[in-house]
């Protein structure tokens, strides 16, 4: 089979251009990254948004940098087509640039990714976003709701809503793009804020709960209804596969309670000679 040519930097800074939609999805697995790729996404993001809907844990700021990797690495396997970025989570680029920079080198090196993202359009995180940048890795911006920090936002709430809290969007989208990042997420902003900002902004913006950008991104177990509990508000929900696997699961118990799995076609045959060295070889050790 061929391989498809792989989404670029160049190519979703072409389809802006274009003005053709960038569908991104979250993928953490080796087999949702492949189911990604094949329904044709321009960018699969790993994100620590893994940190809860596959390891369970209650934010995302307790995913390790080894967990994202050990996410990162299956995804990168699964993935033949669209563009990989991986999130560097929280406490791994805090530190300093060069913390920041050894995280982000793991990150391609370990695990392959094409481009890492980070949070925060703050002066420490611009100086990170120009560090990796320097060291010749592509970096996404993400600003508006950013989840790693929302404890200091006052909870996991809409940015942008206020005149300060607009204003500061403005500022931090426009300081990310100088900083040297090549694409830039936006979560969680009202669209007429984040319609005032788009002109301004040469690269490409993908919306979440943020109106109509230059492209989309939604957490694939929010999307496919995997997700435990109340979705937020900026989820569409494609698909109710929570429901279908808990079904199956419970079939597949019924049928074995119920002694109606498996049945022969599940078996394998043996040829009669194969049996009897069997029980011969029964008898010589229990007679
Ligand atoms: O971690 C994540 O899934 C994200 C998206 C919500 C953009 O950062």
């Amino acid at each position: 089979m061929t391989r498809p040519t792989p989404v670029t930097t160049r190519a979703l800074a072409e389809m802006k251009a274009r003005r053709e939609p960038i569908v991104m999805v979250t993928a953490y697995d080796y087999p949702s990254a492949r189911i990604a790729d094949a329904a044709g996404v321009d960018i699969v993001l790993v994100g620590d948004s893994g940190a809860q809907v596959v390891l369970g844990h209650a934010s995302t700021v307790e995913v390790t940098t080894d967990e994202m990797l050990v996410l990162a690495a299956a995804v990168r396997r699964g993935v033949r087509r669209a563009f990989v970025v991986c999130d560097v989570p929280f406490g791994s680029t805090e530190i300093s640039d060069e913390q920041a920079v050894a995280t982000a080198v793991r990150f391609v090196k370990e695990a392959g990714a094409d481009a890492i993202k980070i949070e925060g359009g703050g002066p420490a995180r611009l100086s990170r976003i120009r560090a990796i940048g320097a060291a010749g890795i592509p970096v996404v911006g993400h600003v508006g709701l950013t989840p790693q920090t929302a404890i200091a936002l006052g909870g996991l709430r809409a940015q942008g809503r206020d005149a300060d809290s607009a204003a500061q969007l403005v500022r931090e989208a426009l300081a990310v793009q100088d900083a040297g990042a090549f694409a830039l997420v936006i979560e969680a902003v009202p669209a007429d804020v984040v319609e005032v900002v788009l002109p301004a902004l040469h690269i490409p913006v993908i919306g979440i709960g943020a109106g109509r950008a230059d492209g989309q991104v939604l957490v694939l177990h929010d999307l496919l209804g995997v997700t435990e509990g109340q979705p937020a508000k900026f989820v569409k929900q494609y698909a109710a596969l929570g429901e279908a696997m808990t079904e199956g699961v419970g079939a597949y118990a019924a049928d074995v309670r119920a002694g109606s799995f498996p049945a022969p076609e599940h078996g394998y045959t043996a040829v009669p000679d194969a049996v009897a060295a069997a029980r011969a070889e029964l008898s010589r050790l229990t007679d």
